[in-house]
């Protein structure tokens, strides 16, 4: 169980993970993302997640160079977006994605969407970067247990990490369960459900009683549930108040009690019928 905001998880291959990272989606390049990853390096977050369809790549290099942390300290996720996927183009992709970040390697890429037809090559693309030591973990988002299925049995080296949607409405128990069958680190994003979960009377009683809020309630079911975070925010306050999460622990009955929130409500597209 993760104590500070900097503690790992250790993935299949022995790399570190921090446990709780910046999401970026929706920040807006330039001064809006830039300031936001820096406010985070700077307030001791050592993991931030982007993607080439975020838009926003080379703010976040910025503000790692503004933040003044190391490069080596800061795990560093892209994805490789759709219109992308195959196995050359992947490899372009990768390349842009390094130019945009002014860095020269990855610690996590991942592929973004499961795109029949396209997922098994684009898979090959991340195996040959990772053999080549330009990323230093591979994985996937939005697959489902088929598509994991489907993937490791056709594949050299296994997915290190599945990113979904999950939330306390979206809770992904049979997946998480899969996941940690299979050794592969789970990761949510929207875990606030953008925002709109915070409004939730049970989540809001418990904030109460630890004199802390409901995101900071959700961001802790997720640590102890041994569920990789990345909480999206552009505002200096919610950035340091959602790594201040170390300092207190729900109880088995508060957890039962989030769990039995989820209505498998997702907000984000369905991972079997999307159409981008
Ligand atoms: P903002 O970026 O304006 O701070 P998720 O990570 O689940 O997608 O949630 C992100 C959304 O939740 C964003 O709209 C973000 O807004 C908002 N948010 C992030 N952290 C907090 C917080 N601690 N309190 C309230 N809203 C937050």
């Amino acid at each position: 169980m993760a104590a500070h905001l900097q503690d790992q998880t250790k993935l299949s291959n022995g790399v570190g993970m921090p446990w709780l990272g910046l999401g970026v989606w929706q920040a807006k390049d330039g001064e809006e993302v830039v300031n936001s990853v820096k406010w985070a390096l700077q307030s001791g977050y050592r993991s931030i997640d982007t993607a080439a369809v975020y838009d926003n790549e080379e703010g976040v290099g910025q503000g790692i160079k503004e933040s003044g942390v190391s490069r080596e300290e800061i795990f560093l996720t892209s994805k490789v977006w759709n219109s992308d996927q195959g196995y050359e183009s992947t490899l372009q992709a990768f390349e842009t994605s390094l130019k945009k970040l002014d860095t020269d390697y990855l610690d996590l890429y991942l592929i973004h969407w499961a795109v029949k037809d396209k997922y098994k090559e684009t898979w090959r693309a991340l195996e040959t970067l990772y053999k080549e030591g330009k990323v230093r973990a591979i994985g996937v988002c939005n697959f489902q247990t088929h598509h994991l299925d489907d993937l490791m049995a056709d594949c050299e080296i296994k997915p290190m990490v599945n990113q979904v949607e999950l939330h306390p409405k979206l809770s992904q128990k049979e997946l998480r369960e899969y996941c940690r069958e299979n050794n592969i680190q789970i990761e949510a994003w929207s875990p606030l459900g953008q925002g709109k979960l915070l409004q939730l009377p049970l989540l809001n009683e418990m904030a109460d009683k630890y004199g802390k809020t409901a995101a900071q309630v959700i961001l802790r079911w997720d640590l102890q549930n041994g569920i990789v975070t990345i909480p999206k925010s552009v505002h200096q306050d919610r950035i340091v108040q959602n790594a201040d999460v170390f300092d207190f622990s729900l109880t088995d009955e508060e957890m039962a009690a989030i769990e039995g929130l989820n209505e498998d409500d997702r907000i984000g597209p369905d991972p079997d019928h999307f159409d981008f």
